[in-house]
């Protein structure tokens, strides 16, 4: 079958690199891919928000299978234009995808499902500024919509609340809603489950790392590293995540009218009252793909096919017992303005075959790689359990060089220790 997969980071790097394997597959696309991803994928050259285009070339080309990595193309109708035509695509709907597109939809669905999730108001950003005189800090607050990890503010008095919604009044054009969220406490995990709609298999949990800096410092950023599974997820936790979170949120969506297929993503912060959802992602994470991926046995692509053919029922979705752990390596100034252009080194180096190097942002140049994004590599490796994992990954980066390389050294360590 000919598959084509969308997007082109770390992610779809894992993705691509997982779905070359499936003897199911013949022909291998990836739109826009990148060159590091060439190296199992046909590219194709159109941006990911070119859905017109997409689906002229999965009409013309015959294409099988279309999967879909990031989010945007979700939100414009990606998985919607395609099945309209008949082509088949695992993915959410542009109405199912709004869980993680719209925070004010995703918190009143939950509302609504007593999804266990923190207590928020929504409201205007006039009603915004007079409420947080009167309200007890901390708080969180978020603007609606799509906004890369930008347009959540954690304020602890008054003076960070105001600078907050300064702040996202002006990365975001359309403040009309603000959720104002009760602050909660506790370690936060990445869980993932693949669903039909009805049906739900859970794929397992992961811990992503936010800031630049070591010990939780510095500003968030896409994820600097991740590990899975979590120790703090035990199978009687994972039990509940399903009966409490997983399963109602799919039924919920259900019966809106907007059924769920695809890879669905929970933000959970285990609090001292029990478990919570922060949000919901219609989609892998990155960079917990790239940990999470490497530990799945069973071929993804039957998997994806069973979940579109409605027998997902009938899967059983097998996983290495080893422990996992993605190391980002990143250009010097990011998350802010960042380096492009570095020269590379050491990444063709041979390397144990429990690591793999899953490029973010990288490009092929006069025969050298050299660094084009903030997040530049994943190192990841396997071990047979986390602390040789994460040994490996950072053995590995010893080989690897470029100007201004920055990355966390303790990744996974918290948890280890
Ligand atoms: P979100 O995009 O809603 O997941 O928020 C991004 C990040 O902000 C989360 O990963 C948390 O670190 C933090 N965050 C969001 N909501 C809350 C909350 N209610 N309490 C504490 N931290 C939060
Ligand atoms: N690693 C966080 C995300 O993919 O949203």
């Amino acid at each position: 079958m000919k598959v084509l997969v969308i997007g082109g980071g770390g992610r779809e790097h894992a993705l691509v690199w997982k779905i070359a394997k499936s003897p199911l597959v013949t022909q291998l696309f990836c739109a826009p891919g990148s060159d590091a991803i060439a190296t199992f994928a046909e590219l194709i050259h159109i941006p990911v928000d070119d859905i017109d285009r997409l689906v002229s070339f999965a009409k013309i080309r015959a294409v099988d299978l279309t999967v879909v990595g990031p989010e945007l193309p979700l939100a414009l109708e990606i998985v919607d234009r395609f099945q309209t035509i008949g082509l088949r695509i695992f993915g959410p709907t542009r109405a199912a995808a709004q869980i993680e597109t719209s925070k004010v939809f995703s918190k009143s669905l939950m509302q609504k499902y007593q999804i266990p999730t923190a207590k928020s108001e929504v409201v205007s950003l006039a009603e915004a500024y007079g409420k947080i005189n009167s309200i007890e800090m901390p708080i969180v607050l978020k603007v609606d919509g799509l906004a890369a990890g930008k347009g959540v503010v954690i304020a602890h008095n008054k003076d960070e609340s105001i600078e907050g919604l300064d702040q996202l009044k002006k990365m975001s054009d359309d403040t009309s809603q603000i959720i104002i969220e009760e602050f909660l406490e506790g370690e936060e995990i990445s869980f993932f489950a693949v669903t039909d709609g009805t049906y739900a298999i859970p794929l397992g949990s992961a811990q992503d790392h936010k800031t630049i800096f070591d010990g939780d410092r510095g500003p968030n950023t896409g994820g600097m590293g991740a590990f899975s599974p979590s120790p703090l997820v035990t199978p009687s936790l994972e039990k509940e995540i399903m009966t409490q979170v997983i399963h109602p949120t799919i039924q919920a969506l259900s019966k809106e009218g907007s059924p769920y297929l695809g890879v669905l993503y929970a933000g959970l912060i285990l609090t001292k009252q029990g478990i919570s959802v922060l949000e919901f992602n219609a989609r892998w994470g990155d960079p917990e793909a790239q940990a999470l991926i490497p530990r799945m046995k069973t071929d993804w692509v039957e998997v994806m096919e069973a979940t579109l053919d409605g027998r997902l029922h009938e899967m059983k979705i097998e996983w290495k017992n080893d422990g996992s752990v993605c190391v980002v390596l990143s250009s010097g100034g990011y998350p802010g303005e960042y380096r492009k252009g570095d020269i590379i080194s050491g990444i063709e180096k041979k390397m144990s075959p429990q690591v793999n190097i899953f490029h973010a942002g990288t490009k092929r140049e006069e025969g050298e790689w050299v660094t084009k994004g903030g997040r530049v590599l994943g190192i990841s490796a396997l071990g047979k359990n986390l602390e040789v994992a994460r040994d490996q990954a950072y053995s590995a980066i010893k080989n690897i060089f470029f100007d201004e390389m920055h990355y966390r050294t303790d990744i996974a360590s918290k948890i280890i220790e």
